[in-house]
């Protein structure tokens, strides 16, 4: 199991256990968080933007690297949708419904990263 802490500025902090290889971003929304995913997890919107305050992983996925150096970004940010959850990890969660007045958060996220997104 993963130990998950989401922190932001329009929810209450939350720590919680996921099992291990959960994308980050269905984790956070697993726990009512109201995180974007507008592309539905495809590494194209970046609206599923998370901070870390520890427990960042080193590797990236071939889409997100793409995405975020295209947007100059790279070392901003990173994508939860592209990212799978392991250990303990704290983050902040930049971008929700409420924060944004979006009423839509996107398309539900895949259980697996897309192929297209891993090369
Ligand atoms: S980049 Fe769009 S949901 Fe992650």
């Amino acid at each position: 199991m993963a130990t998950i802490t989401a922190q932001g500025e329009t929810f209450e902090t939350q720590s919680f256990e996921v099992a291990d290889g959960t994308r980050l971003v269905k984790a956070i929304e697993g726990q009512g968080i109201d995180i974007l995913h507008r592309c539905g997890g495809h590494a194209k919107c970046t609206t599923c933007r998370v901070s870390f305050n520890s427990g960042e992983p080193e590797s990236y996925t071939a889409g997100e690297k793409r995405k975020l150096e295209d947007k100059g970004d790279l070392g901003d940010y990173r994508l939860s949708c592209q990212i799978l959850c392991a250990g303990e990890m704290d983050v902040n969660v930049l971008m929700t419904m409420t924060s944004s007045g979006l009423d839509d958060a996107g398309p539900e996220p895949a259980d697996e990263i897309p192929d297209d997104n891993l090369s």
